[in-house]
């Protein structure tokens, strides 16, 4: 049986081959490390990379796909679980999610924790005039009580970094985050319900929801510039008179 032969000299070939060679990133669906999942996709193959979308640097595609360079590994492990549980919706991610074991989310998230955020995010500026009107600042910080919403810092931060509960909405897409924000709203997103994000969503403006999202996504340094982002004061005084 020459098919059988074929594969016992391949099988010696890869056990002589792995015994020489201890040191050298392993390719076997076990040993698979976060990074090789991350650019080769594991079981859902090349289309299911997470490069393609989420970038070579981890740091998303500037629109729908978020950051996850940075983001607290159990996060990305909860998020995972959620969207092959049906808590979260994203068609593409609940099939690639499906296509990657408890073992590979542990690394994959390990894997993008240890990854530096980036500088400059696409889609994390340049941010909108709507973004900077100070009334989107001070819910972001206060919240509105008469309305009944909790402010935004109280969870994800003052600067917008979050903590490991609470995911950071600084340097994310902004787009991705108005979506976000949609997604509770109409009941495509259950995740952790205690978070309070569903009841938060309901209760703002329509115009509020891409306003926040605009803001927190540019928010760099709250304690340097307590009433607005960095990113809004270049726009606002172009003009060094207007300082006065
Ligand atoms: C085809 C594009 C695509 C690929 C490939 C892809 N993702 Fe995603 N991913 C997305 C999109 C789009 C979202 C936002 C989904 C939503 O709106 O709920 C997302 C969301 C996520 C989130 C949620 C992040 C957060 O801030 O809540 C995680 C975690 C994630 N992806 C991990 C991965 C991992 C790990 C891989 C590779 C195994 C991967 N993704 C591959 C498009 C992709
Ligand atoms: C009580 C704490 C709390 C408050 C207050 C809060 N959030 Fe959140 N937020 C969370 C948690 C926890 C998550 C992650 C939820 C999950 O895992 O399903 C989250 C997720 C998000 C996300 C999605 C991030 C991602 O990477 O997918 C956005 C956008 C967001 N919050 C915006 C806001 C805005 C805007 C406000 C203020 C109006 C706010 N949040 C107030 C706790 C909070």
């Amino acid at each position: 049986m020459p098919h059988l032969k074929r594969s016992f000299i391949a099988v010696t070939a890869a056990f002589a081959l792995a015994a020489c060679s201890e040191s050298e990133p392993r390719t076997d669906r076990f040993e698979q490390t976060g990074k090789l999942l991350a650019l080769s996709g594991g079981d859902a193959g090349a289309e299911g990379a997470c490069i393609n979308c989420h970038g070579l640097q981890g740091e998303g595609n500037g629109g729908d796909a978020p950051r996850l360079a940075g983001l607290n590994s159990g996060y990305i492990v909860r998020q995972m679980d959620y969207f092959s549980t049906g808590l979260r919706r994203h068609p593409k991610m609940v099939w690639i999610a499906d296509h990657v074991d408890r073992p590979q989310r542990l690394r994959l998230g390990e894997y993008y924790q240890s990854l530096p955020v980036p500088r400059d995010v696409p889609g994390a500026g340049p941010i909108s005039d709507a973004a900077c009107d100070p009334r989107i600042a001070r819910l972001y910080h206060q919240g509105d009580a008469d309305r009944g919403i909790p402010s935004c810092a109280s969870c994800h931060g003052a600067n917008g970094q979050g903590d490991m509960a609470n995911p950071p909405l600084a340097g994310q897409p902004a787009p991705y985050l108005e979506l976000q924000l949609r997604h509770w709203r109409n009941g495509e997103r259950y995740g952790n319900p205690q978070s309070g994000m569903l009841d938060i969503s309901r209760l703002l403006a329509d115009g509020e929801l891409q306003a926040l999202a605009g803001y927190s996504a540019a928010l760099r340094d709250a304690n340097a510039y307590p009433a607005l982002p960095a990113a809004c004061l270049p726009e606002r005084r172009p003009d060094p008179r207007n300082d006065a």
